[in-house]
């Protein structure tokens, strides 16, 4: 995103849009989302979202040659479920 934008919510709204579509549109059971652990703006999007990442998860990425620092990834996840809940008690 533009520097000039950050920080304003819009990575999180248009992330929320793409959970809504999956869940409420295409019937998805989960959605999934992965970043390198340093990267911790992108982290705090998943986490915004109530995505939750467990280090048994975590991989090396198949595209990033073996010794480069950003083979390393951290992978979040979110339930058709959990999402479902969160939308419900948003709205009460
Ligand atoms: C990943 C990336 C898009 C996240 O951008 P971001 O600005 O941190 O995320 P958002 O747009 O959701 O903004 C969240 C911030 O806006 C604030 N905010 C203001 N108004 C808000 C609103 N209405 N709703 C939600 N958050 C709001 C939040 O409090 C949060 O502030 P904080 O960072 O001080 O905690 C950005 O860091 C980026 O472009 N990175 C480089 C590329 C990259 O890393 N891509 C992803 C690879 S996996």
């Amino acid at each position: 995103m533009a520097p000039a934008y950050l920080g304003r919510g819009y990575a999180s709204e248009a992330a929320r849009a793409a959970l809504a579509f999956g869940f409420e549109r295409a019937g998805l059971d989960e959605l999934v989302a992965f970043t390198v652990p340093a990267n911790t703006r992108s982290r705090a999007v998943m986490q915004r979202l109530g995505m939750t990442q467990s280090p048994a998860d975590d991989f090396d990425h198949p595209l990033v040659p073996a010794g480069h620092p950003l083979l390393r990834h951290v992978l979040y996840r979110l339930s058709r479920g959990a999402w479902l809940a969160s939308m419900a008690q948003a709205r009460s």
